[in-house]
């Protein structure tokens, strides 16, 4: 085992080779949507791959996965810290061994190990466990027990026990990469069931660093869902953080549907108006909608919504507009931003939108998973002047604020 570290690369070994038996879908729990419109296994890459202190990142799949791996890969398939999949083994400590030996040839001189079934792991973990790796001391996140602990058989309680200095330990955990890797070369066919436990088995040590309740696992039906309540329009950086605040301003009209063959149904925000016909689109003309996407994308500086969503590709024909809102929560989390507010105008003659506004703000507030105040909906005649005024169409304009937290590797700092 003669293998040089480079002292500068920090690998992630990215489990993801299990079949979530005990949570039981058809789909395994880390291709499970999430409310940012990413998968379960994308959210924590994605934190990996945004963290400058990373440098590769290992993930170990199931060959009955690969498919599904594969569909949701492509999009990060230009970033180089990411490393092609290998297969994982029988047993988590299976696949830990496949990767660490995979790694082997990166030479790291730092690894963490994180499962992929807790999809919001934050960067200040990450970053406090590899500030706190030294030579014979893993580190790993754990909290606190908080609740009284019983022993129990057949729900007959048959002993107390003291939680005094109980902690449930979580991923990542983090380790000097050689160290690790001999720990597990050696005690392998011990079933042990995390990696501390075979880094104390080799005598060394493991310190706790604090981790908390959004970076529990999900193993049960439930915790999916309740994981996702507590990320609602979580944002993961404390005021130390650099950030920057930027804006954008998007523009959209449609004109109404003249001719049977166009869109019949009138959607606005994402709510089914009640009207004579609907917007002519390739879409489902929901000009509202488009105006967000615009101002999202436009303070991201990510070009327009034609860029993103070809109306000449005809897996747009017809398409529910919500599902290009819905894209932009992948943007945003990519470029480590969240939206402020949305201030949105909608200029219509006829129908009249005043009883419409409140769900129109509640339903593009669902989609962007964010709080409905952050969204506002004003609704204005065009006094009779123009195409507008004279009832050929509604166009709709929306500004967006939105903060972008930065680290050292920003370009934009
Ligand atoms: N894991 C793995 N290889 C295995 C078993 C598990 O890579 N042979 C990964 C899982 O994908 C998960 C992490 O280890 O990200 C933690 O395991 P666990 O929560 O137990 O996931 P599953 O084994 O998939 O679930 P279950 O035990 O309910 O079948
Ligand atoms: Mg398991």
């Amino acid at each position: 085992m003669n293998i040089k570290p480079n002292n500068n690369l920090n690998a992630v070994v990215l489990l993801s080779a299990g079949n979530g038996e005990r949570l039981n879908s058809n789909v395994p729990k880390q291709y499970l949507p999430t409310n940012n419109n990413l998968t379960v296994l994308e959210e924590s890459l994605i934190t990996f791959l945004n963290n400058p202190l990373i440098n590769f990142i290992q993930p170990v799949i199931s060959s009955e996965h690969l498919s599904l791996y594969n569909s949701i890969i492509k999009k990060f398939s230009n970033n180089k810290k990411l490393l092609p999949a290998i297969y994982g083994g029988a047993t988590r400590a299976d696949s830990v061994f496949n990767a660490l030996q995979t790694l082997r040839k990166y030479m790291p001189n730092k690894v963490l190990i994180h499962d992929s079934a807790r999809p919001f792991v934050q960067k200040h973990i990450i970053d406090n466990i590899l500030n706190a790796i030294e030579p014979k001391i893993g580190v790993v996140s754990a909290v606190p027990i908080a609740d009284t602990i019983k022993r129990a058989n057949d729900n007959v309680v048959y002993s107390e026990e003291d939680r005094t200095n109980l902690f449930s330990v979580q991923t990542p955990q983090g380790f000097i990469f050689n160290e690790i890797l001999l720990c597990y070369t050696k005690f392998k066919d011990q079933k042990l069931t995390d990696d501390s436990s075979y880094f104390i088995k080799n005598n060394y040590q493991i310190k706790l660093i604090e981790g908390n309740l959004l970076n529990s696992k999900v193993t049960y039906k439930q915790d999916l869902e309740n994981l996702k309540r507590l990320n609602y329009n979580y944002s993961d950086n404390s005021p130390s953080y650099e950030y920057i605040n930027l804006v954008g301003f998007g523009v959209d009209i449609h004109a109404f549907s003249l001719s049977k063959e166009d869109n019949q149904i009138l959607f606005l925000g994402g709510v089914e108006i009640p009207y004579t016909t609907g917007l002519k689109a390739h879409s489902d003309g929901d000009v509202v909608i488009h105006a967000i996407v615009d101002a999202i994308l436009g303070a991201l500086s990510e070009g327009d919504i034609g860029e993103h969503f070809k109306d000449t590709d005809e897996r747009w024909s017809g398409a529910d507009s919500r599902e290009f809102l819905s894209f932009t929560k992948y943007l945003l989390k990519k470029h480590n931003a969240v939206i402020n507010n949305l201030d949105i105008a909608i200029m219509a003659e006829q129908p009249k939108l005043m009883d419409y506004k409140q769900l129109i703000k509640e339903e593009i507030a669902f989609v962007l998973n964010i709080d409905s105040k952050r969204v506002n909906i004003k609704a204005t005649t065009a006094e009779k002047l123009g195409a507008i005024g004279n009832k050929e169409g509604i166009k709709c304009y929306c500004v967006a604020s939105i903060t972008k937290y930065l680290d050292a590797t920003d370009d934009m700092l």
